[in-house]
């Protein structure tokens, strides 16, 4: 059993973020997360095209970039530009979910879906067998530090469940109040890549806890 961890640099310190990115770069995390909100999808702002350039110069792991930003076939092609190797967008934010996945894949990078929590994995049922990679969101999303909605266990089950009857190849990732209290649990459930950025940032020695998530 194994899983990928991808630090989710909202929870950085913006005003040293060479150093964060040099700090995950050392680290054994995987891939970068970066957080994309526009106001409107969810109740917050976060980075947009100059930081994920910045960050792209320095980082030497992939960037999985999750937009919570309403109708991202607008911008695909320039998050791609910008250095993105993984792009998810939401479920809820997108009309013709086929198209934009597709849309994705032309860029290059590998696609991505993300279901809020109060979205049902049966959502998923006719566009598993399409993507890279189910995102189960376990927090509403907007911002970092919040507390794990313990339903998600439910889902990663249910999904599991779909990606073997479909026969995908789908990965699936967790995002939103993941610790170290919960990462072992996430990890036997059958979760391939646990995103986490406030337990990671805001503890003494990151690298150490970067480990520890991946460590059973
Ligand atoms: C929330 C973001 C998450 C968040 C994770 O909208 O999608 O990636 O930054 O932060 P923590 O791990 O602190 O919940
Ligand atoms: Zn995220």
């Amino acid at each position: 059993m194994s899983v990928l961890v991808a630090p989710s640099m909202l929870s950085a310190d913006f005003l040293h973020l060479e150093k964060e990115i040099e700090l995950v770069n050392q680290s054994e995390a995987d891939w970068f997360h970066l957080d994309i909100m526009d106001g409107v999808f969810v109740p917050n702002i976060s980075f947009g095209f100059p930081i994920i350039e910045k960050i792209a110069l320095k980082a030497k792991k992939p960037l999985d970039v999750h937009l919570m930003i309403i109708e991202p076939d607008r911008f695909l092609e320039r998050f791609r530009a910008a250095g993105a190797n993984l792009i998810s967008i939401h479920i809820e934010a997108c009309h013709h979910l086929h198209r934009t996945v597709y849309a994705i894949k032309k860029t290059g990078a590998q696609a991505g879906l993300v279901l809020n929590p109060a979205s049902p994995v049966s959502l998923l049922e006719n566009i598993i067998t399409d993507v890279d990679y189910i995102l189960l969101m376990s927090v509403n999303p907007g911002f970092g530090g919040q507390s794990f909605i313990k339903g998600t266990f439910e889902k990663i089950t249910a999904l599991r469940e779909l990606i073997t009857r479909k026969n995908s190849r789908a990965l699936i990732e967790i995002d939103g109040g993941v610790d170290l209290s919960n990462s072992r649990p996430l990890a036997e459930a059958g979760v391939n890549i646990l995103v986490a950025g406030n337990a990671i940032f805001a503890s003494k020695d990151p690298i150490t806890t970067i480990k520890k998530l991946k460590q059973f």
